[in-house]
């Protein structure tokens, strides 16, 4: 059964609630653009393309419905988590479109449709990397919650699943958020794609063991060089693949690569509050007293990638920008 994490309502904005996954599924009603940054801000969404769309419909609230300053608007919704590009992708081309006198509800509509029809295609790209029985073990959660539906590296798992290549998944299950274990687990159970969750920790002794054949991650932000940003951890395990001769893939859409910068030292890594380490399930783990640090992403450098996966073909990281010609 296919999942959506939104759904446009001509006048609000129907949003499942991440946050209560995997246990809960509670669907919000949003009527603001305010609401929306919210919703950004506070993880009730997530995943980059994913935000970007929903940034786009609450840019449709904003100024279409509400009627407030389009500036005004752009900015609150801008202002909500700075990593993923895909959110600044989708804000820019809603202001260009009201500059050019478009109609921005269509616009939004169409940010939705090519982001489905984007990772349909990853899908079928990227699954003729997947080795018939492989064992492919991915991070954070890339599936069909993260994006406007099917999903990224999720995206080509599933295609790989559905393509009869008999596939097995490591889920790492993503501290401290848990996208892994709460929402990639979800998605998979929905589907019967065979599974198992594993702590971050234990990926490089499976490697070591030759249990994993291949990895594959999506991206917040990929730079003009092919450096990656991606949910905290997706470093470790391309160092871990290098050292392992395990092949490192990364998935996104075109909408994700920033060409206006070169190097991921430019990019700008969200940190959280340390509550969200120190607070597991609603429960203390940590002394009150200790401090945490919550970085939210990562820098992969172009040299451990393998190749990225986009809707355009697979890529060397240092020809990324190829993926943006016509
Ligand atoms: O903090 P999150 O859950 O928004 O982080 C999500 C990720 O890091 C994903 O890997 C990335 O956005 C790609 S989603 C298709």
């Amino acid at each position: 059964m296919e999942v959506k994490p939104f759904y446009w309502k001509g006048d609000k904005l129907l949003l499942l609630d991440q946050r209560k996954l995997p246990h809960q599924e509670v669907w919000l009603e949003l009527k603001t653009y305010e609401e929306v940054a919210k919703a950004i801000k506070e993880m009730a969404v997530r995943g980059a393309p994913a935000i970007g769309c929903t940034a786009a419909y609450g840019f449709v609230l904003g100024v279409k419905v509400q009627k407030e300053d389009p500036e005004k608007v752009y900015e609150t919704l801008k202002n909500t988590r700075p990593t993923a590009y895909n959110l600044f992708w989708a804000l820019d081309r809603m202001m260009k479109a009201l500059k050019e006198g478009k109609d921005i509800e269509e616009e939004a509509k169409e940010i939705e449709k090519e982001d489905y029809e984007a990772n349909k295609r990853m899908g079928e790209i990227g699954s003729e990397i997947v080795p018939l029985n492989a064992k492919v073990l991915t991070h954070c959660n890339t599936g069909a919650l993260a994006t406007a539906g099917w999903g990224t590296a999720l995206g080509v798992i599933r295609s790989a699943h559905y393509g009869g290549k008999n596939i097995f998944v490591w889920v790492d299950e993503t501290r401290p958020y848990l996208q892994g274990a709460r929402l990639t687990a979800w998605e998979l159970v929905k589907e019967s794609i065979p599974h198992k969750i594993i702590t971050d920790s234990t990926a490089g002794f499976l490697m070591k063991k030759g249990m994993v054949d291949l990895v594959i991650v999506g991206a917040d932000r990929i730079t003009a060089k092919g450096d990656v940003a991606n949910k905290i951890g997706t470093y470790t395990l391309a160092v871990l693949c290098k050292e392992h001769n395990v092949p490192f893939y990364v998935a996104a859409p075109t909408s994700t690569i920033d060409s206006n910068i070169k190097s991921g030292e430019e990019i700008i890594i969200e940190e959280r509050s340390p509550e969200e380490v120190k607070v597991c399930g609603g429960c203390a783990i940590a002394p009150k007293e200790s401090d945490a640090l919550h970085l939210a992403f990562d820098i992969t450098p172009a040299e451990l990638i393998t190749g990225i996966i986009t809707e355009k073909g697979i890529f060397k990281p240092e020809r990324i920008t190829e993926a943006l010609k016509d």
